[in-house]
This record gives structure tokens, C-alpha cells and sequence, in this order.
């Protein structure tokens, strides 16, 4: 049986950061068999580990749900403010998490899983899993400012990879541009910020698609089940 540190074990069970797993072993707040550990000590699969009085490595069936997310939810499993998270949508007793962040406002394709491990896969941006996104912008769009979206834009002081911009609409008379952009990394409000390193206001936002998965048959505020073939699909996805 192979040992590992415990926050390696929290962190890769998706519960959350291997910093923050520290932190919380710091404050006392994990047991290994229900005895408090100390930073550095480890724990193998066999061992019952508790974070928060939260089991994380309970032989849980994995679970993998894909949700069109409305707006005015919180891409998050628990607020301060009692606001609605995404969680709340998903009728089941398993702890669940969003495999990735949706802002509050934008609409669309989120995945939730207890699975870790394809969480990681799934977020991390070597993988480079497609996501498209449909951008309603203030403006009308040049063709060259899409070349200048596909070529990347500074954000932050670095360049974001290479992506594909496509002009859906433009609408003279209300001032507006609907753009597809599919992108392979997921920085903090990315689509948003590309679009305002350019001068654009984005009014309206949604994920379409992740990898090969669609919205097709979900409406706002549905989810349904991941096929086992479908999760499969995903980790080969990641792994290419
Ligand atoms: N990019 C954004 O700006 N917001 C999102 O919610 C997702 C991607």
C-alpha cells in the first residue's frame, strides 16, 4: 500500500489546494482515524481521513453531472452571503464541486464531480481542453481585432495562447457583435478580460461547448448525468 503525505491526499482528492490542505492541518482541523495529525505525517489509501469534519476519502461512487448554469448563481459550493451556488441546483446527497468557475453572470456549460482527479485533468491548461464560449460584445468587431484575439492578448502582463475568433452577427443598428471564441486555458474572467484588452465591453456570455460535451437537449438551469462512455471520453481528451 503506498503512503503519502496527507495534504498530497486532500489535494488530490479535489477537496481543495495542497497549500490550503496545510493550512488546515495547521489548524488542527484534520484527522487520520479520527486522530489529529501534524504537517508532515502521512496516511495511505486504507486510512479515514477528515477535513473539516468533511470524510474526503470515503469509497464514494464517483459522480459527473453537466449543467446549463443560468445567471445570477455562484459557480461555488457554499457562499457566505447565502446566495445560490451551482450545488444547489443538483439534487443529490454526494459532495459535488464545479470543475472550474463560471462567473456569476455568464451562462452555461459547467461540469460537477467528486472526482478529483478529472477535475485537475480537466482545469489544468497543458491538457488544452477546448472551451467555446459565445460573447455578445459593445461594438462592432474588426476582422483584424479577431486575428488579434486569435493571436493573443496581453492580460495581466502575459499573452494568452493561441485561440480561434469567429464573427457570428454584427448588428449596425444596436451597436453589438456576437463572437465564438474557443479557447484551451481558463485564467480569471479570461473571455472578458481578451475582449477588454481591445476597448470591448462583453454584455453577455455563455459556455457552449467543453471538449466534445454540448448544451444540446439541457435548458438553463438543467443538468443531466455524464454517460460512463462520455467520462472516458474526457480523460482520454485530457490525457492526449
Ligand atoms: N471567461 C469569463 O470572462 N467569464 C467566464 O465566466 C468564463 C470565461
Amino acid at each position: 500500500m503506498y503512503v503519502e503525505r496527507v495534504q498530497k491526499i486532500i489535494a488530490a482528492s479535489g477537496y481543495c489546494s495542497r497549500r490550503k490542505a496545510e493550512e488546515l492541518i495547521k489548524q488542527g482541523k484534520v484527522f487520520v482515524n479520527g486522530e489529529i495529525i501534524s504537517l508532515g505525517d502521512k496516511a495511505s489509501g486504507n486510512d479515514y481521513i477528515e477535513v473539516e469534519g468533511n470524510a474526503i476519502n470515503e469509497k464514494q461512487d464517483k459522480v459527473y453531472y453537466l449543467l446549463n448554469k443560468p445567471r445570477g448563481i455562484i459557480t461555488s459550493t457554499y457562499d457566505d452571503k447565502g446566495r445560490k451556488t451551482v450545488v444547489d441546483l443538483i439534487d443529490i446527497n454526494t459532495r459535488i464541486y464545479p470543475v472550474g468557475r463560471l462567473d456569476y453572470d455568464t451562462t452555461g456549460l459547467l461540469i460537477l464531480t467528486n472526482d478529483g482527479e478529472l477535475a485537475n485533468l480537466l482545469t489544468h491548461p497543458k491538457n488544452n481542453i477546448e472551451k467555446v464560449y459565445i460573447a455578445k460584445i459593445e461594438g462592432l468587431i474588426t476582422k483584424g481585432y479577431l486575428k488579434t484575439l486569435e493571436n493573443g492578448v496581453v492580460i495581466d502582463g502575459k499573452k494568452t495562447a493561441k485561440s480561434k475568433a469567429k464573427l457570428i452577427k454584427a448588428d449596425r443598428k444596436t451597436n453589438t457583435s456576437v463572437v465564438q471564441l474557443v479557447i484551451h486555458e481558463g485564467r480569471n474572467h479570461q473571455v472578458k478580460n481578451m475582449f477588454k484588452a481591445l476597448g470591448y465591453n462583453v454584455i453577455k456570455l455563455k459556455r457552449e461547448a467543453i471538449s466534445f460535451l454540448t448544451l444540446d437537449g439541457i435548458s438553463s438551469g438543467q443538468y443531466r448525468q455524464l454517460t460512463i462512455h462520455e467520462v472516458k471520453r474526457l480523460y482520454n481528451e485530457a490525457k492526449k
